[in-house]
């Protein structure tokens, strides 16, 4: 009965914060079952005008351009290439949906599962460990913004603090993740209730935290190919080397070599950038390595035998060899 009702409960989460047009979900329970806590003023205010407004503009901000066919997940992972309109009201109807799902009275909250409970204690010895740290993550936060608990690409608990309405999926964050938990730190959450006492706010919402949800969403999100695009999009030196590897390699395959002798000094450069990158865990395997070095030399080359006014058919045969070598890179980087 309990996992049914976690799944069509995690299923509606998904359907809100993911189908187009983008739709306001309900909350689980009436505006006053969350007194004393949070008043239901607050509630009903920050849900129908605030949640709303995030709803609304996030609809008309894509209305009519490609984006309409994105999921909620493309919209947030490439944040850095949105419009603040898009950015911002993307983040604030994703981060509302997940925070109205963990949050319920204390007499309907459910158990936080074996799974979950390991993890914390791995990862912050003592539960009260991590209420402290997400607190102060919260605390600390000048202005307004979110504290969150999220599970990072290497599979593991994180507590980390976003301004605005921005989340650990965008790519605009240092530490990514997909969060399990969030706690709205923006003034419109506590201050009819609360006023200038954002910590006694934080200290009370705790009151409100349905772990039985959480521990839906930890499970959810170890098993979500999200994590891995999260871990890709973070290594941005191998994206820009592709880039101009695609840019040089395609015209020469054709027999233009103008954008290879005009960046082979760039690809040479950009090679030694993805060689000294930080390889996401995933990846750290010496064969990745072996071949990052192997590309490096050969870019060497390259770039000399442009220097040197080498004959094409001589470019040609190393830029298809460079190109191999990524190609092997890639290949050892997939699952
Ligand atoms: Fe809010």
């Amino acid at each position: 009965m309990k996992s049914s009702f976690l799944s069509v409960f995690v299923f509606l989460f998904s359907f809100y914060a993911s189908a187009q047009p983008f739709t306001l979900p309900s909350l689980r329970f009436e505006y006053s079952a969350y007194e004393p806590h949070i008043d239901a003023q607050t509630m009903e205010i920050h849900l129908t005008k605030h949640h709303q407004g995030y709803v609304n503009n996030l609809n008309k901000a894509i209305n009519g351009t490609k984006l309409e066919t994105y999921s909620m997940n493309q919209l947030l992972l490439n944040a850095s290439m949105r419009s603040d309109m898009v950015r911002n009201n993307a983040g604030g109807h994703y981060n509302h949906s997940l925070f109205w799902q963990i949050l319920a009275p204390e007499a309907k909250q459910g158990n936080m599962t074996d799974e979950l409970k390991n993890a914390i204690d791995k990862e912050f010895k003592l539960m009260d460990s991590l209420k402290s740290k997400l607190g102060t993550a919260a605390a600390k936060h000048f202005g307004s913004g979110w504290a969150w608990l999220i599970v990072t690409p290497d599979k593991k608990l994180k507590v980390t603090s976003t301004s605005n309405q921005d989340n650990p999926i965008m790519d605009v964050v240092k530490d990514r993740g997909i969060p399990i938990l969030g706690v709205d730190v923006w003034e419109h959450a506590y201050y009819l209730k609360y006023q200038n006492k954002r910590a006694d706010y934080l200290n009370n919402i705790w009151n409100l935290i349905d772990w039985q949800i959480v521990s839906a969403n930890y499970i959810a999100a170890l098993n979500d190919p999200l994590l891995k695009e999260i871990e890709d999009d973070s290594w941005p030196e191998i994206k820009d080397f592709h880039k101009v590897m695609a840019q040089t390699f395609h015209p020469a395959e054709k027999d233009d070599f103008i954008p290879l002798q005009a960046r082979s000094g760039e690809m040479r450069a950009k090679s030694l950038l993805l060689y000294e990158s930080v390889i996401p865990s995933r990846y750290q395997k010496p064969e990745v390595k072996a071949n990052l070095l192997k590309l490096v030399k050969e870019c060497e080359e390259l770039d000399k035998l442009v220097k040197k006014n080498a004959k094409k058919i001589v470019l040609k045969a190393k830029i298809i060899q460079a190109h191999d070598t990524f190609h092997v890179i890639q290949g050892l980087c997939k699952d």
